[in-house]
């Protein structure tokens, strides 16, 4: 088989949040696909990078007081525990925010401008007059223009599903600063998407077959197809500044690449950084005709990678290449409930890991779970008990924890030398090695379920042959020691064969029985599938059960947002009060962000309209906010005036219907009725912290 050479990338996190349980499953599956590329013999480039641009990071950092670096850092330093972790094999780590992005992005752009694709026209859009800055549809919120629902963003209405333009929004507003957008003009660049070439190149790129899966051909080609409103529009790719990003060259305005053209560059960002660490020629890698480029993404983001990525390679030339793969995998749900990008889910992959529950468990899951479809995943605890234990467990490590035990008091750790001659059809080992092509193709199809399952197929024969000769019987009898010695060594060849299989899988595992059982200290590859170990050193536990009480954790109401848990812990949640249980852990720099403040009520009144909300004039030793609290079934307006309360000072104003809210005041409250509102001592003084 010829050598390949594999660019190989997973899509970039956003750099303002952690890892959740999405991230790791798509990291999961492209690392297995490249360890097993590896295991083959092939060169390999695996890498990754943070995508670091755009304004939900600049305004994140805003918010924290620090700058986008600053904040990019911090999430930064996070991964490595998370990538070394789960065993995700990365090559390279970057950033999209590296001088690396800057050239290549600017090069990117320069290029297209040169062939045309790129053009200028006035857009006119909403901009906050207080922030200073034009403002994105999330950023917007207001009346919803058919069914009147209030606090809808501004590009479709939550409550009846229109979709519209933020102009059409009744009473906007700014969700930065509660101020009424004003529309203004700018200057934006698109690239040409509906260029009759860019379509034509594109239907072609789609049509290659083999080149995706058909799901993904057919959403692209819907997309590429549309007519009347739904037709294929240019892109806009410049952002007006304030923004966190890379600047447009030979432009005399300030103006920045929008974070989706300079994200998938980053890509090539991450992979010419480590080229320059391996020497490595970028140029000359990604212009060898051999060199295949692969993107593993989620169904979400098929747009980017299946329109814009391979038009602005295209058009861009020399030395950029055209991805040959795009691998769309669907999202991972846990007990049918749906992920949500900011969320996560009920799952935190770091709780996973610092609970003590085994990296390998989860790869194993998710490689079971896996196909070539764009199908969701489902994490269901009960199933990934069952698979863990019975099959992993139960099937696979079984084989070994029961034969190496004769091996090693019968005969001194030496497995018995088969030949030709004394080679039986019927054996474990032989009937695992012809499965080899099977699982190859399999690995190499990103069918992982399918792995999984000719595995299991393998052990349990391995394990039913075991049984059939009774090895318990055999060593009782000294006429049947060399019976004894072929089932017991057959087994454990068998065992190293479905190790090799399973090494993309449970890479950890695989390492430990090569060297700590064979002696074999390099690291595996496909092709020891057909050898045979000829002595097996005293057998250690390899891989332990699940045990009950660790899924508790995992799902522990005390970690986990209350409604993501899994159904089958909903009935133990009831017996925990929820005053007991409290969410996640979080830093004392977490809480710092709370700017809290002791605050005077000086005026409290109710509100017409509104049965349960008092507007509170609240003073902070010179400042004055307004609040709407909705404490008004508990404290009637003059129970309030002159008392002391906890005001949540920098929470972003709120705008509703009766005036803006500029803060939250603090107030405790349970399942029963009541509601009770946090005062200072006295003594206290209005303004000041709460820490
Ligand atoms: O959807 C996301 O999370 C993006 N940060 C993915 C970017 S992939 C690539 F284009 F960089
Ligand atoms: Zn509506």
């Amino acid at each position: 088989m010829p050598r390949r050479r594999l660019f190989v990338t997973t899509a970039l996190p956003y750099a303002n949040g952690s890892f959740h349980i999405g991230h790791i499953m798509e990291y999961i599956q492209a690392d297995i696909w490249v360890r097993f590329q590896r295991m083959q013999g092939h060169e390999v480039h695996f890498v990754g990078a943070d995508d670091a641009h755009g304004a939900p990071i600049m305004l994140k950092a805003e918010a924290e007081g620090i700058t986008p670096r600053e904040l990019v850092a911090r999430i930064g330093a996070e991964r490595p525990r998370y990538l070394q972790g789960f065993h995700i094999s990365f090559d390279n780590w970057h950033s999209t925010d590296s001088p690396e992005n800057v050239e290549l992005s600017q090069d990117i752009y320069r290029k297209l401008k040169a062939a045309g694709l790129i053009y200028a026209k006035p857009v006119e859009q909403f901009y906050d007059p207080v922030k200073g800055m034009f403002l994105a549809d999330r950023y917007i919120k207001g009346q919803c223009p058919n069914c009147g629902a209030a606090d809808q963003y501004g590009d479709a209405c939550e409550n009846c599903s229109t979709v519209y333009a933020a102009t059409a929004l009744r009473n906007p507003y700014s969700v930065l600063s509660g101020a009424e957008p004003v529309l203004k003009s700018s200057e934006h660049h698109f690239f040409r998407l509906s260029d009759p070439a860019c379509k034509r190149f594109l239907n072609e790129w789609l049509d290659k077959p083999g080149r995706l899966q058909s799901q993904v051909v057919n959403k692209a080609k819907e997309w590429l197809e549309g007519a009347g409103d739904k037709a294929l529009s240019d892109w806009d790719i410049s952002r007006d500044p304030p923004y966190f990003g890379i600047r447009i060259p030979d432009l005399k305005e300030e103006k920045y690449l929008y974070v989706w053209l300079d994200a998938p560059i980053g890509y090539l960002a991450s992979f010419k950084n480590y080229c320059a660490k391996n020497q490595l020629d970028f140029e000359a890698f990604l212009q060898d005709p051999g060199t295949e480029q692969i993107h593993f993404i989620g169904k979400d983001i098929i747009y980017f990678h299946t329109l814009f990525w391979p038009a602005m390679l295209k058009f861009a030339g020399r030395p950029y290449k055209l991805p040959d793969h795009v691998y769309v995998h669907g999202f991972i749900t846990v007990s049918g409930d749906k992920m949500s990008k900011s969320r996560g889910t009920g799952i935190s992959p770091l709780r996973y890991l610092d609970i003590g529950m085994n990296p390998e468990w989860l790869r194993y899951y998710i490689a079971a779970k896996l196909n070539a479809n764009v199908e969701d995943l489902d994490f269901n605890p009960d199933d990934f008990l069952a698979r863990v234990n019975s099959d992993l467990v139960g099937k696979y490590v079984n084989i070994a924890s029961r034969a190496a035990g004769f091996i090693a008091r019968q005969f001194g750790g030496m497995l018995y030398e088969f030949t030709p001659a004394n080679m039986n059809t019927q054996h474990s080992w032989g009937v695992a090695v012809a499965s080899g092509d099977l699982i190859a193709e399999a690995y190499e199809n990103r069918e992982f379920g399918k792995v999984v399952r000719e595995v299991m197929r393998l052990a349990d024969i391995a394990n039913q042959r075991f049984d059939q000769a009774k090895p318990w019987d055999l060593v009782k009898d000294p006429g049947k020691r060399e019976v004894l010695h072929q089932t017991c060594s057959d087994a454990i060849h068998a065992f190293f064969v479905l190790t090799v299989y399973l090494a993309p899988i449970l890479p950890a595992t695989a390492a430990r029985v090569a060297r700590g059982l064979f002696g074999i200290e390099r690291s595996l590859v496909f092709a020891d599938r057909e050898t045979r170990p000829t002595r097996i050193r005293p057998f250690k536990h390899l891989i332990t059960r699940v045990e009950e009480k660790q899924i508790d954790a995992l799902f522990d109401v005390a970690s986990v947002p209350q409604p993501l848990a899994p159904q089958r812990h909903a009935e133990k949640q009831q017996h925990q009060t929820k005053e007991r249980s409290v969410t996640e852990t979080i830093t004392i720099d977490d809480f710092a962000k709370l700017d809290l403040r002791v605050a005077k009520i000086v005026r409290a009144e109710a509100v017409e309209g509104a049965d349960k909300l008092l507007k509170l004039t609240l003073d902070l030793g010179g400042a004055t906010h307004t609040v709407f609290a909705g404490i008004k079934p508990a404290y009637g307006p003059e129970q309030l005036e002159g008392r002391l309360a906890v005001l949540v000072a920098n929470l972003a104003p709120l705008k509703m219907k009766f005036g803006v809210s500029e803060g939250m005041v603090l107030a405790a409250s349970g399942d029963g009725p009541g509601i009770f509102l946090i005062s200072a001592d006295a003594g206290a003084q209005p303004g000041m912290r709460v820490k």
